[in-house]
């Protein structure tokens, strides 16, 4: 049976998953108006990832014998500067849904629940990677600058992501 205090936290969890989504969809229909399809691509990706995340937390309350209560997700942004600032705002939002993580599972251990433990080990990882990557563009849009020619090499490179 599932701990009610970890049940909430991970409804509270999938929550910021789903509007992790949210968020990386506005920035893949901001990158298709500014004509960047690479990195609309990128975006898109990133969303289905988030999505997996929520539905992986998901199952997992029911594996336990919880219940899944959705929660209302919040507008996110519309407008951004620029293509470095999309990613600057990509790399911050990771780093707090890795606080959040990482908050879960104190609150897991705290409340003995070894499984969440265990299941949270994947997101731990999942976050390594996730602000590894982000913050790679972020480094790479802040070497080209405004330069248009090197934009476009950076949105050719972003468009060949997959789905995993
Ligand atoms: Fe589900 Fe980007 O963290």
């Amino acid at each position: 049976m599932l701990n009610p205090t970890v049940e909430q936290a991970l409804n509270d969890q999938i929550q910021k998953e789903f509007h992790s989504a949210y968020i990386y969809l506005s920035m893949a229909a901001y990158f298709e108006a500014e004509n960047l399809p690479g990195s609309a691509n990128w975006m898109h990706q990133q969303a289905s990832e988030e999505q997996a995340h929520a539905l992986k937390i998901f199952e997992f309350i029911h594996d336990r014998g919880g219940r899944v209560v959705l929660q209302a997700i919040d507008a996110p942004p519309a407008t951004f500067a620029s293509p470095l600032a999309v990613f600057q705002a990509s790399y911050a939002h990771e780093q707090k849904v890795t606080k959040s993580i990482h908050d879960l599972y104190a609150l897991a251990v705290k409340e003995g629940d070894y499984p969440t433990q265990i299941m949270l080990q994947w997101f731990i990882d999942e976050q390594v990677e996730e602000e590894k990557t982000a913050s790679a563009i972020v480094a790479q849009l802040q070497m080209v600058g405004d330069s248009p020619a090197a934009l476009f090499m950076i949105d050719r490179q972003l468009a060949a992501r997959s789905g995993a």
